[in-house]
């Protein structure tokens, strides 16, 4: 394999830089020449396609989004749209390619290597944490220390002022931040959109809290279970209690990695072209707590990964 390319695609996530510079820093070393695709599948459907030389990626190691840019496209879906994204590789004698991303974005990466030929290895990158085949995936663990960060933050004023405060975090399907985040904050409850709540349950809980001398309370919401606009509105009527939100968005998406990310974006994207030099195609590279593994984007992509309960039942057991 002598050309590879590089591509981010979907939301971006910190720590992608990082997976890109270990791409390419990895390629160069072993004699592969390596094209940086800018704007995800769109740009590669366009041709946006260059060399990156290791100047390209100097300095991004702790820089968050993505110098390559990003995007979702709804175009590489088809099958005319992965078919001129293939032919812009071919024309250019590209072999292989890295492709960096969450769950569309793998999926993607395996139409474009089952219709063309041309050999992929996924890199998982979200801050969502959903990807199965790996403990963590690039991003996550800047945007939990991003949102723990706020909601220490806001336990400071919500103590001063005997307050109730809902914090929504991302996670449109599912609660992996949410989780995290309330157990390294200290909440008083977690909705998340694959457990049933109770907003009256809620409510005994707090009232419970305040009566035994709380001073404040924190309820993190993943944006896939409710709006924190609603659930402040129902408990500001049924406890009486004065109760402020906040939605944190895309912030959560920013910012310089955290050390872990940085490392683990290294390794996956150094792993990833050595998979492709290895002849390996169609996998995934993730971390399993110990080392390094590959699992076919076939098992990646049908499978679901799931939220530990035995942390949310931690969570309520903390808060009491
Ligand atoms: O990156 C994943 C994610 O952050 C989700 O949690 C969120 O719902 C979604 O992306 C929003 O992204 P966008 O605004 O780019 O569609």
């Amino acid at each position: 394999m002598e050309r590879i390319a590089v591509i981010t695609s979907g939301g971006d996530a910190p720590g992608m830089n990082a997976a890109i510079r270990a791409a390419v820093r990895t390629g160069i070393g072993r004699g592969v020449t390596v094209f940086g695709v800018r704007n995800g599948y769109e740009g590669l459907m366009e041709g946006s396609l260059f060399e990156a030389d290791s100047i390209f990626v100097g300095g991004i190691i702790g820089r968050g989004g993505t110098v390559l840019r990003s995007g979702r496209s709804e175009r590489f879906k088809t099958a005319e749209g992965v078919a001129a994204g293939a032919e812009h590789l071919k024309s250019r004698g590209i072999q292989g390619a890295v492709i960096i991303g969450g769950d569309g974005s793998l999926r993607g990466a395996r139409e474009l290597s089952l219709t063309s030929g041309i050999a992929v290895i996924g890199v998982p990158a979200s801050i969502d944490n959903d990807i199965p085949g790996t403990a963590t995936s690039i991003g996550f663990d800047t945007a939990i220390n991003t949102a723990v960060e706020a909601a220490d933050k806001i336990r400071d004023t919500a103590y001063s002022h005997d307050r109730v405060f809902v914090i929504e975090v991302m996670g449109r399907q599912n609660g992996f931040i949410a989780v995290e985040t309330g157990l390294a904050s200290g909440a008083e409850a977690i909705l998340i959109p694959e457990v049933p709540y109770s907003l009256d349950d809620i409510c005994v809980r707090l009232t419970s809290g305040h009566d035994k001398g709380k001073k404040s309370s924190i309820i993190i919401v993943a944006e896939g279970a409710t709006s924190a606009a609603k659930v402040r509105d129902v408990i500001a009527e049924k406890t009486g209690y004065e109760v402020r939100y906040l939605v944190l968005g895309h912030m959560q998406r920013g910012g310089n990695p955290t050390a872990w990310d940085r490392v683990l974006a290294t390794r996956f994207g150094s792993a990833a072209v050595q998979a492709l030099m290895a002849g390996r195609t169609r996998e995934m590279v993730g971390f399993d707590g110990k080392q390094i593994t590959y699992t076919p984007l076939d098992d990646v992509l049908s499978t679901r990964r799931t939220v530990d309960p035995e942390k949310l039942l931690l969570a309520e057991v903390m808060a009491q």
